[in-house]
């Protein structure tokens, strides 16, 4: 559908209806709103970290289980956010919860290895032909020592990542994750941005960045920088903004780059890894970087990370030069956890329901039709967003030209009708769950189109 034949959205209908929601939700969030100011006494902002709070207020959730969750006013609603993708598996899954039963009971912490950490190891090796596992509790750990370990082979002091993703709180690569269009500086030679205040002084001198699906601007900065560069690390779909898809070819051509030039791939499949195919994001396209990071859905709930790699990529640490440490690495509680969702939960068959849940999410698309909606949508397996923009989000830069006030009424409209998505700025995004019924994804399907019937008249 080309731009002129959509509707123009009226933003005042779009403000309006913002409002009428927030007062709605006020209604059915009595509870939750006094336990906010409650919380505040000791909780900054009544949270945990700072991004559980998303304007109007905090979801205070009270339990999950399967597809749903109840948040503490007990108002049910069919989980489209599932943790940011971590409950792909559902809530509160019966294998799931019997593994850790067992677990409690036997004791949960002990800081040496359980044999529970080699058969996730196993599984993850088959997933993904990477044939070396680490474990830790983040993704945030998980990409720090990607990075380390990419400095600590090559020698080298510099790492690319792509402009407008986000890898962790650590501070190496805490930058350009989420620029303004007044600091992030020229296209073809962005500005290295940090993204929090407290960071290492010189730290964003040795990030560079590039914009997502530009093979020839990575070889741009490989010709200015190459012997410098420790390694590339990129998510091979970028998941927080949107679900922006790689174009064909673009990964490899990477991998071909930083090879090319003595420099290390690694993978941030934080948020893929398990949620777009069984083998994530290496399977879907078919390339293998030298290293890859893990985490949210991999403990079912637990914290757990994992960072996986190549012979070549782990090297270091096989030869014991390089320490990856932790003291809860490899918990016993999280790796049983971990071995019966990879093993038992989270098996190739679990991926053909969420295709089958996909079909039915993608009703979405024949509403963006039906109402002219100046909107696109990209799913894969049990992601997918709705951008509020006719063309896809190709890469960060195009988040621009979007009024996040849209995506916002969104997130409301499904909030008020039942449906907890994940809050975001300028884009729609969702993880379904094996577990969803249809009727589950076809209520998020009927809220859009009553949805787009408001904003359009
Ligand atoms: C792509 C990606 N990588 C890494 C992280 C960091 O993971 P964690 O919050 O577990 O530290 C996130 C968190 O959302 C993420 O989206």
């Amino acid at each position: 559908m080309s731009q002129t034949e959509t509707v123009d959205v009226d933003i005042l209908l779009v403000e309006k209806l913002i409002k009428e929601e927030t007062a709605a939700l006020d209604v059915k969030h009595a509870r939750s709103l006094s336990y906010r100011e409650e919380a505040k006494g000791h909780l900054p902002g009544g949270v945990s970290s700072s991004w559980q709070s998303w304007p109007p207020h905090p979801i205070y959730v009270d339990r999950g289980k399967g597809s749903r969750v109840w948040d503490i006013d007990q108002n049910e609603y069919v989980d489209f956010h599932n943790g940011y993708g971590v409950m792909v598996m559902g809530h509160a899954h019966p294998k799931i919860v019997e593994a850790v039963q067992k677990r409690v009971a036997l004791g949960t912490h002990f800081a040496q290895p359980t044999e529970d950490a080699l058969p996730v190891a196993e599984n993850l090796a088959e997933r993904t032909g990477m044939p070396y596992w680490r474990f830790g509790n983040s993704g945030t750990e998980a990409t720090l020592d990607a990075v380390r370990i990419m400095r600590a082979t090559t020698g080298r002091p510099l790492i690319v990542k792509i402009e407008g993703t986000y890898h962790g709180h650590h501070d190496a690569l805490m930058v350009s994750v989420f620029p303004s269009k007044e600091d992030a500086g020229p296209r073809e030679h962005p500005n290295s941005v940090p993204q929090t205040p407290g960071m290492i002084p010189g730290t964003v001198d040795s990030v560079l960045n590039v914009p997502f699906n530009d093979a020839d601007a990575a070889e741009r900065v490989f010709a200015e920088h190459g012997p410098k560069i420790a390694g590339m690390i990129i998510e091979p779909i970028m998941t927080n903004c949107g679900v922006v898809l790689p174009d064909p070819g673009y990964l490899q051509r990477l991998k071909e780059i930083c090879h090319a030039n003595g420099a290390m791939f690694a993978y941030d499949e934080v948020k893929t890894g398990f949620t777009v195919a069984w083998g994530g994001a290496i399977e879907a396209f078919g390339v293998q970087p030298d290293l890859v990071a893990y985490a949210k859905a991999l403990g079912a709930g637990l914290p757990c990370g994992a960072i996986g790699g190549t012979e070549e990529g782990m090297a270091m640490i096989l030869s014991g030069e390089l320490d990856q440490v932790g003291t809860f690495n490899g918990n016993p509680l999280t790796m049983a956890a971990a071995r019966v969702n990879l093993t038992e939960v989270l098996t190739k068959d679990a991926y053909t329901r969420l295709d089958e849940i996909n079909t039915i999410v993608h009703g979405c698309e024949a509403v963006i039709d039906k109402y002219r909606l100046p909107a696109s949508m990209k799913t894969i397996a049990a992601k997918g967003s709705i951008d509020w923009r006719v063309e896809p989000i190709h890469e960060y830069r195009d988040l621009w030209e979007i009024d996040d006030r849209i995506p916002q009424l969104a997130w409301l409209w499904q909030l008020n009708r039942g449906v907890f998505k994940s809050p975001g700025s300028k884009w729609e995004s969702w993880t379904t769950s094996i577990v969803m019924s249809d009727d589950d994804a076809q209520r998020y399907v009927d809220n859009f189109e009553s949805f787009a019937e408001a904003i359009t008249g």
